[in-house]
């Protein structure tokens, strides 16, 4: 990681207490995206070990994997594939419950949303328990992704998503632990 990155971006990202519940620690990348330098630094830095390589889409949960999925799609020219909660994709989908640090939620894909065999990455803001992530690596793999890589801005490895994710043979990518 480049000399200095994570220190800026953990600059730019606010963390607020007991949002949305009593104990957590709500990290809003709301200040990061507001930030042009530090937004387009994360982006470079999320796209770096696949510039020039073959990735033909990006995956990104809704809501916040949207923002960053895009931009990474956009400068990977990748297509984007929307992962999203249970109710709001028209066509024919693959669903799975999942829990997340203060929840539970279910998620959904489109079944033709990737053909069998491309190259997927999975883009998100931040992983914390890694059951979001979990859900939709699992969701991309019924529809037949191959799997390239997770790739985050933030990790909080204190709740194991990472770890989570690595031993389901996923290789993972965060820029600020
Ligand atoms: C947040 C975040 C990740 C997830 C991480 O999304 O953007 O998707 O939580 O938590 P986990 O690792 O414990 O699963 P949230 O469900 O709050 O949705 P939002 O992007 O719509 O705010
Ligand atoms: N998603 C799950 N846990 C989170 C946290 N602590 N901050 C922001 N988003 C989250």
């Amino acid at each position: 990681m480049a000399s200095g990155l994570e220190d800026e971006l953990k600059r730019a990202i606010r963390t607020i207490p007991d949002y949305p519940k009593p104990g957590i620690l709500f990290r809003d990348i709301t200040t990061l995206l507001g930030d042009a330098r530090a937004f387009r630094r994360a982006v470079d830095a999320l796209v770096q070990p696949w510039a020039g390589g073959k990735i033909d889409k990006v995956a990104g949960m809704e809501a916040r994997g949207f923002i960053l999925g895009g931009a990474v799609a956009h400068q990977l020219s990748a297509g984007f594939v929307p992962i999203r909660k249970k109710g709001k994709l028209p066509y024919k989908t693959v669903s799975m419950a999942y829990e997340l640090e203060y929840g539970t939620d279910e998620m959904e894909i489109h079944v033709d949303a990737v053909k069998p065999g491309e190259r997927v990455i999975l883009v998100d803001d931040l992983i914390a328990t890694g059951g979001t992530a979990e859900g939709a690596v699992k969701l991309l793999q019924q529809v037949g992704a191959v799997i390239e890589a997770a790739c985050f801005i933030v990790d909080l490895p204190e709740l194991g998503g990472a770890d989570k994710l690595r031993a389901m043979n996923v290789a993972v990518r965060t820029l600020v632990a």
